[in-house]
């Protein structure tokens, strides 16, 4: 199946599980590494920002919680945005269908664009960067908050048992989606042998690149400047 639609149906069909799982299977130190990502970035009630892959909202959320008032949410899946919808009293028109690669967003709209957990889904990242390098004003961010393969032996040897084995049946029994959570650790995988984040982001067009390790280096968060 073409990536968009595979992404997609996983996403649609796991939503009402999402943030359960999502919160169980981290052990809720997903709140730490948003919070943590958009700390980083530094915004301000000045700030206009676009969460994209905004999923079920919490990266959203937890800006609002840090004093953003402009915010937009971006996702492909219409079962996640419910959620999302369904989570706040947010008005109309602050969350849009649409996927990463082609926004329908006019040049320079945002100072701040925010990803967690999404550009491994992508099916182009690339186009993806290209996107948010064209709707962001001069000197805005985008901030990525991505998994990654942690370097020291020891603890790439728990992660991957952990991700191969404890969260595919976890996420199965829970989500009763089989595919969607053997999905995760292979993108992950994937992800990690071939995409570099700054590298890719550098292409976009943007002038500098900082990346952040956090917990063992499981996670990452670059925050790339026009
Ligand atoms: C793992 S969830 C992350 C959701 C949220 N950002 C969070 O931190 O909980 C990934 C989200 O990316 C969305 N997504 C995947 N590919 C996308 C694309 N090409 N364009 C827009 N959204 C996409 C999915 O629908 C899903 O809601």
């Amino acid at each position: 199946m073409e990536k968009k639609k595979q992404v997609q149906r996983i996403f649609d069909s796991i939503s009402q599980r999402y943030d359960f799982l999502n919160h169980l299977l981290s052990g809720g130190v997903d709140f730490y590494w948003r919070r943590k990502a958009l700390k980083l970035s530094k915004m301000n009630s000045e700030t206009k920002l676009l969460d994209v892959a905004c999923g079920t909202g919490d990266f959203a959320i937890a800006a609002k919680k840090l004093g953003v008032k402009s915010i937009i949410g971006v996702d492909l899946s219409l079962n996640m945005l419910k959620l999302f919808n369904q989570k706040t009293d947010w008005s109309k028109g602050k969350l849009v269908e649409s996927v990463a690669e082609t926004m329908p967003f006019k040049d320079s709209s945002f100072t701040n664009i925010t990803v967690a957990f999404g550009v491994r889904n992508f099916y182009d990242i690339a186009e993806g960067f290209n996107s948010f390098h064209r709707i962001l004003s001069e000197n805005g961010k985008a901030t990525i908050l991505e998994f990654r393969l942690p370097s020291n032996i020891v603890v790439r040897k728990f992660y991957l048992f952990y991700f191969k084995n404890i969260l595919p049946l976890v996420g199965k029994i829970i989500s009763k989606d089989k595919e969607a959570y053997t999905y995760l650790p292979e993108s992950v995988d994937d992800f990690d042998a071939k995409v570099d984040l700054k590298k890719l982001l550098l292409e976009a067009g943007f002038k500098s690149v900082t990346v952040t390790q956090l917990t063992f280096g499981i996670v990452q968060i670059a925050i790339a400047e026009k």
